[in-house]
């Protein structure tokens, strides 16, 4: 009786409960709705970003301000500040002042598509590596490739990015290029300007990374960069600086190194004098992840918030401006820049809400992202594309090409989903600096196109097996990859695990032998003269097999381009080796003071950046060395002609009309890259010639068009480290067009004033 009469009474309180507070929510928004209470000033749309940030700054005490100022740290980051509830499992968490409606900013890692949904138990399509998307050559694609990962932060309840990586691929090694959009400032600039521009339009904070001149991963923490003003302007600063005028990103990451003797975080050259004062940029600035290591010399830099801790602008923060040491002006344009990034984004008025990712959608849209940026390099005797009505058999070699492609790793990661292809379904976790498969199998997608050819596999660990298959087989498809990731530089551009023996095996047992490399960067390919065919795939995705696949047999006509030139040797290099940091300058895994260390300080290491404005194809086009595949190169199924060209200077802004006639010559459409260059006259002391522009034109079979590219008056202009400005060099300007950097049949010459 009494358990039973215990048992009732607890259920008719919960009744009760639930009633109520289902009475007090109706209450309350009855209340609401029948308030005439004003809505607050700061949150009338019609007001600017600034205006609102302005109303909303005098509004707020000084705790409130100094919150904004930091992240509440990280999983897997202690001691810091620990990860607060509220968090949404990304990389960083801020919390907003609910009492002005201002939410929380849920930072999420998001290079090649929205980082952690494994350990968070949600999904995320991965995208082709950014390197890849800079391949396409098309800022079309480039902005769907934002707006994708956009719309997948937004369902997984984050409001901000942590993508758009423009370092440039200055050393080829370094780890992260695949993050990265290639080697050339006005390609890379545009492509993550496009990117961020996708991903901004879906209402989340977008920002670029990692400035300035984080060109290699060895030291990171410590290393201090020595560059040349001019050089570091028309190089790696050109790229922030055109990505960020063409997306108008809200934030900015400062890098780990140091330049010139300042952390990145704590650089007033960086930071003030060029990114706030001269590029006029209005949003903020975050330290990379235990990038910042000051407070005072940070905040006056021009250092807005700190990530993952509030090691230097938590407490500290707040004692120096109770101090005087921080003025309140300072203290205040920092919170408003972070609060009109989040106007201006429309993270304030068009909050995300948690929703089932469009799978369908995004899959297909990778897919032809990954058609669009997968490049043929060499196709001998037009053994591409396969005709799979006259094969009956084709071996399928190496790199785990049975089960799927492998992806770049850190802190872009993206999580397969079923775990890393390599393991049992489901139990592949994804580890820091594991080697991750996507379940995107080529063996599958060759056999789906080939249904009558016999299609073995094998895993290419014996290279002589694998040529014995080869040998049986009509056409030899070889898989080839380099894993890269985020806190690791390559000791060398060649093939690792013994791969370029099992190609030249495999070419000398069968001369139709087609090579796909999945590498992150420039690789260098000794057996290139033995194959006859060569694709660069890159990291290609949740869909790489079935794009690859509709490459390889001809559904769709490769149209990509190299972003990077790929050199015939490391020693055609400018470095013959990346400066590896003294111990002294590194942290041991394990270590529990490391963050301690980091904070304070590395000592620094010195690396020169002496090729200064040689740049990628730049140093190869000044040494006079010969590339094995050039910047810009990548042939179709078709060919193009050019003819025709003429330039004339726009009077309106002193840039260039340039056009020409660009014909498919061939029996398939396509799209053509037609890339157009200048040599800068000799007194400008540059490089031979640099990218100015290019368009990317669909062509039928047949069809022939009037392309006009606008030249941007800047993409002609050089530094002039005495009156701090870009500057026009007058004299003749020789413009080049064609097919890629070392193939360029039109030419004519402009005079510039
Ligand atoms: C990386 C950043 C990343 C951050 C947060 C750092 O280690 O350099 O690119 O956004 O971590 O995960």
């Amino acid at each position: 009786m009494t358990s039973r009469s215990f048992g009732i009474t607890v259920k008719c309180f919960l009744l009760t409960a639930v009633f109520a507070t289902a009475v007090a929510a109706s209450a309350q928004s009855s209340r609401k709705a029948s308030s005439s209470k004003p809505l607050q000033p700061w949150m009338n749309p019609a007001l600017s970003a600034d205006e609102r940030a302005d109303l909303v700054v005098k509004e707020m005490t000084l705790d409130e301000k100094i919150s904004l100022l930091h992240g509440t740290g990280m999983k897997g980051l202690s001691p810091m500040s620990p990860l607060a509830v509220d968090s949404n499992g990304g990389a960083g968490y801020v919390v907003g002042v609910p009492r002005l409606g201002i939410p929380d900013i849920q930072m999420s890692d998001a290079a090649y598509g929205v980082r952690s949904s494994g350990e968070n138990g949600r999904y995320s399509t991965a995208l082709p590596a950014n390197i890849a998307g800079a391949a396409s050559w098309d800022p079309e694609a480039a902005y769907a490739y934002g707006g994708l990962i956009g719309r997948e932060l937004r369902a997984q309840g984050y409001n901000m990015s942590l993508g758009g990586g423009v370092n440039l691929a200055r050393e080829l090694r370094n780890g992260r290029n695949f993050e990265y959009m290639g080697e050339d400032p006005i390609l890379a600039g545009t492509m993550v300007g496009q990117l961020m521009k996708g991903e901004q339009a879906e209402h989340v904070i977008g920002d670029i990374k990692h400035y300035a001149l984080n060109d290699q991963e060895s030291g990171r923490n410590a290393v201090n960069v020595h560059i040349d003003k001019r050089s570091m302007r028309e190089t790696d600063l050109l790229a922030f600086e055109i990505g960020l005028r063409d997306s108008r990103a809200a934030a900015v990451m400062c890098s780990y190194n140091r330049v010139n003797g300042d952390y990145a975080c704590e650089n007033q050259y960086l930071l003030t004098d060029v990114l706030k004062k001269d590029w006029h940029f209005p949003g903020f600035v975050l330290s990379d992840w235990q990038g910042a290591h000051s407070t005072a010399k940070a905040s006056a830099a021009g250092l807005d918030h700190e990530e993952p801790g509030e090691i230097f602008y938590g407490p500290e923060m707040k004692k120096a401006v109770e101090s005087g040491k921080i003025s309140q002006t300072e203290l205040n344009d920092h919170v408003h820049r972070i609060l009109r990034s989040m106007f201006a984004s429309g993270v304030v008025d068009d909050p995300p809400r948690k929703g089932v990712p469009d799978v369908t959608t995004g899959l297909a849209i990778t897919q032809k992202i990954a058609e669009g940026s997968i490049v043929l390099l060499k196709n001998d005797a037009a053994l591409l594309p396969l005709d799979a009505a006259k094969l009956h058999s084709i071996a399928v070699i190496g790199a785990h090409s049975d089960i799927g492609m492998i992806s770049g790793g850190g802190s872009a990661q993206v999580d397969p989903p079923g775990g890393n292809a390599l393991m049992p379904p489901g139990k592949g976790q994804t580890h820091w600096q594991d080697e991750i498969w996507f379940p995107t199998s080529p063996l599958k997608s060759i056999r789906a196109k080939a249904p009558s050819a016999n299609v073995q596999y094998d895993s290419g660990a014996d290279p002589a097996a694998a040529a014995a298959l080869a040998k049986s087989a009509d056409v030899a498809i070889v898989f080839a990859y380099t894993w890269e990731s985020e806190g690791m530089d390559l000791d060398t551009l060649s093939l690792p695990h013994h791969q370029d023996d099992l190609i030249a095996q495999v070419a000398s047992a069968n001369p139709h032998t087609i090579v796909v490399l999945e590498t992150g960067c420039a690789v260098t390919m000794p057996w290139a003269d033995k194959v006859a065919g060569i694709f660069e795939a890159w990291y290609a995705g949740s869909r790489g097999a079935e794009a690859l696949a509709n490459l390889l047999f001809g559904d769709v006509n490769p149209s990509a381009k190299l972003p990077v030139t790929f050199p015939k040797s490391d020693a055609d290099l400018p470095h013959a080796t990346i400066v590896h940091p003294p111990v002294a300058s590194t942290t041991k895994g394990g270590d529990p003071d490391a963050w301690k260390k980091i904070a304070k300080g590395l000592p620094p290491f010195e690396t020169t950046y002496d090729e200064g404005l040689k740049v990628g194809y730049k140093w190869y086009d000044a040494e006079g060395k010969q590339p094995l595949f050039p910047f810009g190169y990548g042939i179709s199924y078709t060919t193009y002609a050019y003819s025709n060209l003429k330039a004339v200077s726009m009077e309106t802004n002193g840039g260039l009309l340039v056009t020409f006639q660009l014909a498919n010559i061939g029996a398939r459409p396509g799209a053509e890259v037609a890339e157009v260059y200048a040599a800068l006259p000799a007194s400008a002391g540059e490089p031979p010639k640099r990218l100015i522009g290019w368009s990317k034109v669909k062509l039928a079979a047949g069809e022939s068009k009037e392309v006009t590219v606008q030249i941007d008056p800047l993409y002609l202009s050089v530094f002039d480290v005495t009156k701090d400005a870009w500057q026009t060099v007058p004299g003749d300007y020789t413009l080049s067009v064609g097919p890629s950097s070392r193939d360029l049949p039109l030419h004519a010459t402009v005079q510039m004033k």
